[in-house]
């Protein structure tokens, strides 16, 4: 394998990628109950943009930097990450598998799998004392197989490979269909986003192939009418508690004129003694 992780970090199809991961995982986060991320081609986990490596490409220039001081609403989690990461000015880039560490709760789970040894081994030192985290040197795709369903019913598994093999493709619809089926509450993040003669296009004949399981139009009836029948309750129950709030107020209103007017002559816990009698 020749791809190495560290020349392109930071590049502006990371940024692209890496913003929408936040979402996701925000969008993971805004429920109590735990889930789980297998990150199936997770690199080194962070990245230091004065390494050889970037500075040799110089790819972070023309991505990260160009952004980490602009107001982008749409990418602010992550561009607070990476300040968060950068008090100092613009240094190290975090890597998918520390961008899901950042979002982790005590219950959630991160699996990170990566095939390159030098990079597994980074990633053990980097999670070694956090015991929300698994790290495996093996390939992605297999990983698939061998974890999903995830543990939890909730997750997310983000797909990130280098596409250097011609079969990669095959694969790729393969693991997809695998985790639609066994997994249906999850969620499949593949990140496909740079084309080329040495990056093939994802095109029709490999889309097309994928099983998605829409729920059937009378299902999706059923869904829209159970949604309403649910607004319109909690229209209900939203104008009673209103109706109530008034009352409390009103009555607590005339507690207070009887109180001043000197009509409330029995303390309370003697008026609820009598009140039993
Ligand atoms: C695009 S990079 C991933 C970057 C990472 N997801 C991130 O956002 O920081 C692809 C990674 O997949 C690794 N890789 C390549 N083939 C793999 C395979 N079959 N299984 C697991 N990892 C693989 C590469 O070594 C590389 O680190």
């Amino acid at each position: 394998m020749n791809y190495k992780h560290a020349f392109h970090a930071g590049n502006h199809t990371e940024v692209f990628k890496h913003s929408v991961l936040c979402l996701l995982l925000a969008h993971l986060r805004q429920k109590p109950k735990p889930f789980a991320v297998l990150d199936t081609h997770a690199g080194a986990g962070s990245y230091d943009l004065l390494s050889v490596e970037s500075e040799k490409t110089g790819e972070a220039r023309d991505g990260i930097a160009r952004v980490i001081d602009k107001d982008v609403p749409a990418a602010s989690l992550f561009l607070n990450l990476v300040r968060h990461l950068n008090p100092r000015g613009l240094r190290f880039y975090p890597g998918s598998p520390a961008i899901v560490q950042s979002f982790l709760g005590e219950d959630d789970r991160l699996i990170a799998c990566e095939l390159r040894e030098d990079d597994a081994a980074s990633l053990r030192t980097n999670f070694k004392n956090d015991s929300r985290t698994s790290v495996h040197c093996r390939d992605g795709y297999e990983a698939i197989g061998a974890f999903i369903p995830l543990v939890m019913r909730r997750g997310l598994v983000f797909i990130d490979p280098p596409f250097e093999q011609p079969e990669e493709f095959q694969r790729i619809a393969d693991a997809l269909n695998f985790g639609i089926k066994k997994w249906p509450t999850g969620i499949l993040d593949l990140v496909k986003l740079d084309t080329g003669a040495a990056n093939p296009a994802l095109n029709r004949n490999v889309v097309h192939p994928l099983v998605v399981n829409w729920p059937s139009n009378e299902r999706q009836a059923e869904i829209v009418q159970r949604i309403e029948s649910i607004a319109t309750e909690a229209k209900l129950l939203e104008s009673l508690y209103e109706r109530k709030l008034a009352e409390i107020t009103d009555l607590k209103q005339s507690i207070l004129q009887k109180a001043f007017s000197g009509e409330l002559s029995l303390r309370p816990s003697q008026a609820v003694k009598e009140a039993a009698e």
